[in-house]
């Protein structure tokens, strides 16, 4: 971890937290990303949950009751049918909550909130977020999604590469300042790049 990277993250400790707003939307349906031979992209089903909880370590039995709770969609990828790469979606309308900045957004028809992006450790690098980012476009497009938008820490290059690739545009910061029981959001906008 980098000097800048450690600073920011000793101010989210204590008073100041901030997150890249990246935004597609989708006029025409999104380019087919193709299937790899070994893949295979589903929704996470019912019967998937126990495997879930083994991938990702971040999220327990009560987490995921309350995602699946709340209507969210997990989708996954199988690489030769092991599970290896995934991501949830709040669909609107309603709103999506931040967890990182405790806010929430508001979430129109035709907008989802993307979230939880996990790749294998040992996979990382090789193009699976990226398909499974271009796929979850084309599952939105079907879905009558028309609008995608997602909360970014700005270290996370690795995210931000994804997606600015397969087509979200960074167009906000936002996050708060806080002091004892003092907080303020803020939102400010990006430049087009
Ligand atoms: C973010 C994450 C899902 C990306 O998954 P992935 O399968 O490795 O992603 P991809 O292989 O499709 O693409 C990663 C890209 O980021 C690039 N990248 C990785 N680290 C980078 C860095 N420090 N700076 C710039 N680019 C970086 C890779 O080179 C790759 O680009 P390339 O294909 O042009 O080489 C994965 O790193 C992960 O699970 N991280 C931990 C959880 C997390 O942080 N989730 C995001 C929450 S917002």
């Amino acid at each position: 971890m980098d000097l800048r990277s450690l600073w920011f993250r000793g101010l989210a400790a204590v008073c100041y937290r901030r997150m890249i707003l990246v935004e597609c939307y989708l006029d025409n349906p999104p380019p087919d990303p193709g299937e790899e031979a070994n893949e295979i992209q589903s929704e996470l089903q019912d019967s998937e949950w126990r495997e879930y909880l083994r991938f990702d370590r971040e999220v327990n039995a009560d987490e995921l009751q309350r995602r699946r709770q709340a209507g969210h969609v997990c989708l996954i990828i199988r690489r030769d049918g092991v599970l290896v790469c995934a991501h949830w979606s709040v669909l609107g309308p309603g709103s999506a909550y931040i967890a990182y900045l405790d806010t929430t957004i508001p979430l129109g028809t035709a907008e989802r909130y993307v979230y939880g992006a996990l790749t294998a450790p040992s996979l990382r690098a090789q193009g699976l977020a990226t398909r499974s980012w271009q796929r979850s476009l084309r599952w939105a497009w079907d879905a009558d999604f028309r609008h995608s938008v997602s909360a970014v820490l700005p270290e996370s290059r690795s995210s931000l590469a994804v997606g600015a690739r397969v087509g979200y545009r960074q167009t906000a910061l936002i996050g708060y300042c806080k002091l004892g029981p003092w907080r303020r959001e803020f939102r400010r906008a990006l430049p087009r790049a």
